[in-house]
Protein backbone atom coordinates (compact mmCIF):
# COMPACT_ATOMS: atom_id res chain seq x y z
CA UNK A 1 0.00 0.00 0.00
CA UNK A 2 1.39 3.30 -1.40
CA UNK A 3 0.01 6.62 0.48
CA UNK A 4 2.92 8.93 0.46
CA UNK A 5 0.98 12.26 -1.40
CA UNK A 6 2.47 15.77 -1.59
CA UNK A 7 -0.41 17.88 0.11
CA UNK A 8 0.95 21.24 -1.02
CA UNK A 9 3.31 22.45 -3.40
CA UNK A 10 5.75 23.65 -0.35
CA UNK A 11 5.55 20.47 0.99
CA UNK A 12 8.94 18.26 1.67
CA UNK A 13 9.32 15.71 -0.78
CA UNK A 14 9.89 13.25 1.70
CA UNK A 15 11.32 10.59 -0.83
CA UNK A 16 14.10 12.88 -2.36
CA UNK A 17 14.89 13.72 1.21
CA UNK A 18 15.15 9.70 2.06
CA UNK A 19 18.94 9.92 1.44
CA UNK A 20 20.53 8.54 -1.71
CA UNK A 21 21.42 4.99 -0.37
CA UNK A 22 18.06 4.41 0.90
CA UNK A 23 16.53 4.79 -2.78
CA UNK A 24 19.13 1.81 -3.92
CA UNK A 25 18.34 -1.68 -4.91
CA UNK A 26 21.30 -2.79 -4.22
CA UNK A 27 22.09 -0.78 -1.22
CA UNK A 28 18.72 -2.49 0.23
CA UNK A 29 19.86 -5.99 -0.39
CA UNK A 30 23.02 -5.42 1.56
CA UNK A 31 21.68 -3.92 4.07
CA UNK A 32 20.79 -6.17 6.83
CA UNK A 33 24.57 -7.38 6.02
CA UNK A 34 26.02 -3.58 7.01
CA UNK A 35 23.91 -3.04 9.64
CA UNK A 36 22.91 -4.58 13.04
CA UNK A 37 19.78 -3.15 14.42
CA UNK A 38 20.34 -4.62 18.17
CA UNK A 39 16.73 -5.95 17.91
CA UNK A 40 17.00 -8.37 20.62
CA UNK A 41 18.38 -5.19 23.41
CA UNK A 42 15.54 -3.31 22.04
CA UNK A 43 13.11 -4.95 22.79
CA UNK A 44 14.10 -6.54 25.73
CA UNK A 45 14.03 -2.59 26.73
CA UNK A 46 10.95 -2.19 25.38
CA UNK A 47 9.30 -5.33 27.25
CA UNK A 48 10.69 -3.55 30.18
CA UNK A 49 8.97 -0.40 29.25
CA UNK A 50 5.62 -2.66 28.66
CA UNK A 51 5.08 -4.28 25.43
CA UNK A 52 3.42 -7.18 25.45
CA UNK A 53 1.02 -9.39 23.50
CA UNK A 54 -1.18 -7.43 23.47
CA UNK A 55 0.46 -3.73 22.05
CA UNK A 56 0.14 -1.84 19.09
CA UNK A 57 3.60 -0.74 17.49
CA UNK A 58 4.28 1.90 14.90
CA UNK A 59 7.88 1.08 13.44
CA UNK A 60 8.71 4.65 10.88
CA UNK A 61 11.55 4.63 9.10
CA UNK A 62 11.18 1.14 9.22
CA UNK A 63 14.03 0.10 6.42
CA UNK A 64 14.42 -3.48 5.92
CA UNK A 65 12.36 -4.29 9.55
CA UNK A 66 14.66 -5.73 11.21
CA UNK A 67 13.06 -4.27 14.49
CA UNK A 68 9.93 -4.50 12.73
CA UNK A 69 10.11 -8.75 12.39
CA UNK A 70 11.57 -9.18 15.94
CA UNK A 71 8.62 -7.08 17.55
CA UNK A 72 5.99 -8.76 15.36
CA UNK A 73 6.97 -12.08 17.55
CA UNK A 74 5.82 -10.74 20.51
CA UNK A 75 3.23 -7.77 20.16
CA UNK A 76 -0.57 -7.70 18.45
CA UNK A 77 0.16 -5.93 15.56
CA UNK A 78 2.76 -3.75 14.09
CA UNK A 79 2.80 -1.69 11.50
CA UNK A 80 6.22 -0.63 9.28
CA UNK A 81 6.24 2.59 7.38
CA UNK A 82 8.69 4.10 5.03
CA UNK A 83 9.12 6.19 1.95
CA UNK A 84 11.68 3.74 0.30
CA UNK A 85 9.91 1.30 -1.83
CA UNK A 86 13.34 -0.75 -2.20
CA UNK A 87 13.79 -1.24 1.56
CA UNK A 88 10.04 -2.52 1.88
CA UNK A 89 10.72 -4.70 -0.61
CA UNK A 90 13.55 -6.56 0.71
CA UNK A 91 10.63 -6.58 3.97
CA UNK A 92 7.99 -7.79 2.51
CA UNK A 93 9.98 -10.60 1.44
CA UNK A 94 11.01 -11.92 4.78
CA UNK A 95 7.37 -11.30 5.83
CA UNK A 96 6.55 -13.64 3.40
CA UNK A 97 9.18 -16.26 4.12
CA UNK A 98 7.77 -16.24 7.76
CA UNK A 99 4.73 -17.25 9.64
CA UNK A 100 3.95 -13.19 11.19
CA UNK A 101 0.60 -12.37 10.14
CA UNK A 102 0.81 -9.09 12.51
CA UNK A 103 2.73 -7.30 10.44
CA UNK A 104 1.39 -4.18 7.78
CA UNK A 105 3.59 -2.34 5.54
CA UNK A 106 2.92 1.33 4.38
CA UNK A 107 4.65 3.09 1.79
CA UNK A 108 4.29 6.27 3.36
CA UNK A 109 6.68 8.64 5.79
CA UNK A 110 6.71 10.84 9.37
CA UNK A 111 4.86 13.56 7.26
CA UNK A 112 2.12 11.79 5.19
CA UNK A 113 1.50 8.47 7.18
CA UNK A 114 -2.27 8.49 8.47
CA UNK A 115 -2.44 6.38 11.35
CA UNK A 116 -5.60 3.20 11.02
CA UNK A 117 -7.29 2.10 14.06
CA UNK A 118 -7.24 2.22 17.46
CA UNK A 119 -3.57 5.08 18.50
CA UNK A 120 -0.55 2.93 18.84
CA UNK A 121 1.19 2.30 22.61
CA UNK A 122 4.62 2.72 21.10
CA UNK A 123 6.17 4.26 18.32
CA UNK A 124 9.71 2.94 16.72
CA UNK A 125 12.15 4.74 15.12
CA UNK A 126 15.65 4.24 14.34
CA UNK A 127 17.77 5.99 12.24
CA UNK A 128 15.03 7.67 10.11
CA UNK A 129 14.36 11.41 12.18
CA UNK A 130 17.87 12.87 10.48
CA UNK A 131 16.40 12.57 6.67
CA UNK A 132 14.15 15.69 7.64
CA UNK A 133 15.37 19.43 8.39
CA UNK A 134 14.80 20.33 11.63
CA UNK A 135 11.59 22.42 10.76
CA UNK A 136 9.87 18.88 9.23
CA UNK A 137 11.51 17.05 12.73
CA UNK A 138 8.91 19.22 14.51
CA UNK A 139 5.92 18.42 12.21
CA UNK A 140 7.29 14.93 12.00
CA UNK A 141 7.27 14.86 15.97
CA UNK A 142 3.34 16.10 16.38
CA UNK A 143 2.19 13.76 13.75
CA UNK A 144 4.07 11.00 15.72
CA UNK A 145 2.34 12.50 18.72
CA UNK A 146 -1.08 11.82 17.16
CA UNK A 147 0.03 8.59 16.09
CA UNK A 148 0.22 7.25 19.58
CA UNK A 149 -1.97 7.18 22.97
CA UNK A 150 -1.55 9.19 25.64
CA UNK A 151 0.90 7.19 27.77
CA UNK A 152 2.38 5.63 25.45
CA UNK A 153 6.04 5.84 24.32
CA UNK A 154 8.50 6.96 21.38
CA UNK A 155 11.34 5.11 21.28
CA UNK A 156 13.65 7.03 19.25
CA UNK A 157 17.59 6.54 18.03
CA UNK A 158 19.07 8.58 15.57
CA UNK A 159 22.12 9.81 14.47
CA UNK A 160 22.25 12.56 17.03
CA UNK A 161 25.47 15.69 17.84
CA UNK A 162 26.02 15.70 21.74
CA UNK A 163 29.37 17.92 21.67
CA UNK A 164 30.05 22.03 21.98
CA UNK A 165 29.59 23.01 18.01
CA UNK A 166 32.95 24.49 18.72
CA UNK A 167 34.17 20.56 18.64
CA UNK A 168 32.31 19.57 15.64
CA UNK A 169 35.33 18.92 13.07
CA UNK A 170 37.76 17.44 15.90
CA UNK A 171 34.19 15.03 16.87
CA UNK A 172 32.98 14.65 13.20
CA UNK A 173 36.50 13.73 11.88
CA UNK A 174 37.19 11.33 14.87
CA UNK A 175 34.10 9.77 13.69
CA UNK A 176 34.93 9.71 9.66
CA UNK A 177 38.22 7.91 11.17
CA UNK A 178 36.48 4.94 12.74
CA UNK A 179 35.81 3.46 9.20
CA UNK A 180 37.60 2.52 6.50
CA UNK A 181 37.45 3.35 1.94
CA UNK A 182 37.28 -0.44 1.30
CA UNK A 183 33.14 -0.92 0.47
CA UNK A 184 33.87 -4.82 1.74
CA UNK A 185 34.22 -3.53 5.25
CA UNK A 186 30.02 -2.44 5.60
CA UNK A 187 29.92 1.33 5.81
CA UNK A 188 32.59 3.16 4.51
CA UNK A 189 34.19 6.79 5.43
CA UNK A 190 32.51 8.07 2.60
CA UNK A 191 29.16 7.06 3.87
CA UNK A 192 29.60 9.30 7.20
CA UNK A 193 30.98 12.16 5.27
CA UNK A 194 27.88 11.78 2.85
CA UNK A 195 25.39 11.29 6.40
CA UNK A 196 27.38 14.86 7.73
CA UNK A 197 27.71 16.93 4.53
CA UNK A 198 24.00 15.53 3.00
CA UNK A 199 21.93 14.71 5.74
CA UNK A 200 19.99 16.37 8.29
CA UNK A 201 21.68 14.83 12.11
CA UNK A 202 20.93 18.00 14.48
CA UNK A 203 22.26 18.72 18.07
CA UNK A 204 20.76 17.12 21.19
CA UNK A 205 20.57 20.78 22.36
CA UNK A 206 18.21 21.77 19.69
CA UNK A 207 16.36 18.31 18.87
CA UNK A 208 15.41 17.65 22.82
CA UNK A 209 12.69 20.75 22.87
CA UNK A 210 11.48 19.77 19.82
CA UNK A 211 10.65 16.29 21.51
CA UNK A 212 9.32 18.12 24.54
CA UNK A 213 7.63 20.82 22.42
CA UNK A 214 5.40 17.87 20.18
CA UNK A 215 3.94 16.86 23.77
CA UNK A 216 6.79 13.97 24.94
CA UNK A 217 8.32 14.18 28.25
CA UNK A 218 11.63 12.29 27.65
CA UNK A 219 12.14 9.84 30.35
CA UNK A 220 15.28 8.38 29.59
CA UNK A 221 18.00 9.52 27.33
CA UNK A 222 21.61 7.63 26.30
CA UNK A 223 24.30 9.32 24.35
CA UNK A 224 27.33 7.50 22.69
CA UNK A 225 30.61 8.54 24.35
CA UNK A 226 31.85 9.76 21.30
CA UNK A 227 28.58 12.31 20.94
CA UNK A 228 27.22 11.00 17.30
CA UNK A 229 24.45 8.75 18.68
CA UNK A 230 21.25 9.26 21.11
CA UNK A 231 18.52 6.74 22.07
CA UNK A 232 15.58 8.42 23.94
CA UNK A 233 12.80 6.75 25.70
CA UNK A 234 9.95 9.74 25.75
CA UNK A 235 6.08 9.36 27.11
CA UNK A 236 3.29 10.86 24.75
CA UNK A 237 1.58 13.24 27.85
C1 LIG B 1 19.28 3.86 7.93
S1 LIG B 1 17.71 3.25 7.50
C2 LIG B 1 17.13 2.64 9.07
C3 LIG B 1 16.24 1.46 8.93
C4 LIG B 1 15.85 0.78 10.26
N1 LIG B 1 15.05 1.67 11.08
C5 LIG B 1 17.06 0.32 11.02
O1 LIG B 1 17.32 0.82 12.11
O2 LIG B 1 17.78 -0.56 10.51
C6 LIG B 1 16.75 4.73 7.31
C7 LIG B 1 15.36 4.47 6.75
O3 LIG B 1 14.58 5.67 6.89
C8 LIG B 1 13.77 5.78 5.75
N2 LIG B 1 13.28 7.16 5.61
C9 LIG B 1 13.94 8.23 5.15
N3 LIG B 1 13.15 9.32 5.16
C10 LIG B 1 11.95 8.91 5.66
C11 LIG B 1 10.72 9.57 5.91
N4 LIG B 1 10.56 10.87 5.67
N5 LIG B 1 9.70 8.85 6.41
C12 LIG B 1 9.86 7.52 6.66
N6 LIG B 1 11.00 6.84 6.44
C13 LIG B 1 12.04 7.53 5.94
C14 LIG B 1 14.68 5.32 4.63
O4 LIG B 1 13.98 4.97 3.46
C15 LIG B 1 15.38 4.14 5.28
O5 LIG B 1 14.69 2.93 5.05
Amino acid sequence: MSKIEKRYDWMLDEVKSAGRENLDANHASQYDFKEDASVMEELALMKRLGLNGRSEVVDIGAGTGQFTLAVASVCARVVAVDVSPVMLEVLKAKISASRLLNVEVVQSGFLTYEHQGRQADFVYSRYALHHLPDFWKVLALQRLRHIVRTGGLLRLWDVVYNFNPLEAKDRLDAWCATLSDNPEDGWTRADLEEHIRDEHSTFAWLLEPMIERSSFHIENVVYSPDGIFARYVARAI
